[in-house]
């Protein structure tokens, strides 16, 4: 029993002789640490007990931290540096890209070879070329082309809502599961050239319809794949469901076999990427559906979660909903129909999304790597000099309700981004969509299905705040996005 209590007693000493250091690094450089550094798990236990999310925790981090420029947390023993002055920020997503161009999320290609392709998480030559697609892809012209295809989904959903509506004259739904049928069926329609049935009644078993899950397994599955890619390297887990890696691999094989033998000419994205990918008459399978998957995750779920929180505050702020309804309304009118251009014309509309992700962004922070050494001076002058391989965080939750850039940052005011106001904001302050060169690629399609999507909600139909809603709404613990805990219930009825 003694020589037991005497070896316990030893590997404890050398697990804390081997902690100390590790855990006191920011310490020994000067840096401000956030509390409640627990031993091994550094300041990762609130996510993995899921007390909290990691968006969040990066808010309150952010929030305790408010007179300092930068400072620093550690995910297990690995020590990470989270950047707080906007001209930091800009540092490492814009001026000093080439310091910082790697992104923190990590994949292993063996284990998700489908996503591994995507251009969030690629970088180097591979990430050049892969956006240099991308944007091609997004260009005005193809947008032109996917604004048909949102246009039809757009009719498919008005005849849902109406179908919804024929046996009573209130429809209660949960908006999260209401968007992704509308975006599913998007990417399948205009991204896939296919029919998402993502209406359907029991399109809850269909791919496109399906969110990614966030049961506790599969969350905390994700904290490791983001967060400690290393110990990933040993477990092997996979970010992407192996049903839906199956599925997408199927659509595009199935898809594949159709085109083949059908000479209609396609103008879908699929029918570019397949071009893309075609050497001679041999086309790259796999990386088609890497196209396939990349468009399904890095789009329909982050537009399906802002028209949710845009939803949400619609329901809340009536006076707003009637305005933004007027402008729909009238520029409908003007431009005989809604158009692509009418779509343009709505400039409240645009301020309405705005505040609402400056409020509710589906990303809640950003993860980047230092790949060449450079020295961060802040505003307040603490100094660091970084070093290649080092983690940086950005919390965009934090810069979006930060009082010292926004005023009164709680309150829902579409007036903070009309055309006078918006010249005021502070650089790199507001994020949504990222900065610099790997901003979002598909800002332009997202933004065109949301405004879509909303004019014909808006244009027809009265939303009304569910009393189901837990309010205030607090984010959930389950999932690496943004999801409000219980949903966010409204009634739509026919105005
Ligand atoms: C409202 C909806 C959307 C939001 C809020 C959003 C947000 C973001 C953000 C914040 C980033 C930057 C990530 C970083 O720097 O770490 C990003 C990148 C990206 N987004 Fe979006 N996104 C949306 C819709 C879309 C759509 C519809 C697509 C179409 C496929 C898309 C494709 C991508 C891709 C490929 C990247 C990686 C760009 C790169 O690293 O070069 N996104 N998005």
């Amino acid at each position: 029993m003694f020589a037991f209590l005497a070896l316990l007693a030893s590997a404890f000493s050398l697990l804390c002789f081997y902690l100390y250091p590790k855990h006191n690094y920011w310490k020994r450089n000067g840096i401000p640490t956030v509390r409640g550094c627990v031993p091994l798990l550094g300041h990762m236990l609130p996510m993995i007990t899921k007390r909290i999310n990691f968006a969040e925790f990066m808010r309150l981090a952010y929030e305790e931290h408010k007179d300092h420029s930068m400072f620093g947390i550690y995910k297990g023993t690995r020590p990470v540096l989270i950047v707080r002055d906007p001209n930091l920020v800009k540092i490492v997503l814009q001026s000093n890209f080439s310091n910082f161009y790697e992104n923190g999320r990590k994949v292993i290609p063996e284990i998700d070879p489908l996503l591994s392709k995507s251009p969030l998480l690629t970088y180097g030559e591979e990430w050049s070329t892969g956006r240099k697609h991308l944007i091609h892809a997004f260009s005005n012209v193809r947008l032109k082309i996917l604004f048909a295809a949102a246009s039809g989904v757009c009719r498919k959903f008005e005849e849902f809502l109406n179908g919804r509506l024929k046996t009573s004259n209130k429809y209660e739904v949960d908006l999260k599961s209401l968007f992704a049928r509308f975006t599913g069926e998007v990417v399948a329609n205009g991204g896939l050239g296919i029919e998402g049935y993502c209406f359907e009644d029991d399109a809850g078993a269909n791919a496109f319809h399906n969110v990614l899950g966030n049961t506790f397994a599969e969350s905390l599955g994700t904290i490791i794949t983001f967060h400690y890619p290393n110990i990933n390297r040993l477990l092997k887990l996979h970010f992407l469901p192996k049903s839906i890696d199956r599925f997408f691999r199927n659509v595009v094989s199935e898809n594949l076999k159709i085109r083949r033998n059908d000479s209609t000419p396609r103008n879908d994205f699929l029918q570019f990427m397949i071009d893309l990918e075609k050497t001679g008459d041999v086309i790259d399978e796999e990386r088609v559906a890497a196209h396939a998957v990349s468009l399904y995750l890095d789009g329909m779920e982050t537009t399906s979660i802002t028209l949710n929180f845009i939803c949400h505050e619609l329901a809340t702020n009536p006076e707003i909903q009637e305005k933004l309804r007027k402008e729909v309304r009238s520029t409908i009118e003007k431009h005989g129909g809604l158009t692509f251009d009418a779509l343009k014309d709505m400039t409240y509309m645009n301020q309405v999304i705005s505040e609402s992700q400056r409020l509710h962004s589906a990303v809640g922070f950003f993860q980047k790597i230092c790949t060449e050494e450079f020295v961060l001076e802040g505003s307040d002058g603490l100094t660091y000099r970084i070093k290649p391989g080092m983690e940086v965080n950005i919390s965009i939750f934090g810069l979006h309700t930060d009082p010292r850039y926004w005023v009164n940052p709680d309150v829902f005011d579409p007036e903070r981004f009309n055309d006078e106001r918006k010249q005021t904001i502070e650089k790199m302050t507001f994020l949504p969509f990222g900065e610099g060169p790997r901003i979002c690629v598909g800002m332009r399609m997202a933004l065109l299905q949301m405004k879509a999507c909303l004019a014909t909600l808006l244009s027809n139909y009265k939303l009304e705040l569910s009393p189901r809603t837990q309010l205030p709404l607090k984010i959930s613990p389950h999932y690496f996005m943004s999801e409000p805990v219980g949903g966010n219930w409204v009634y739509i009825s026919k105005l």
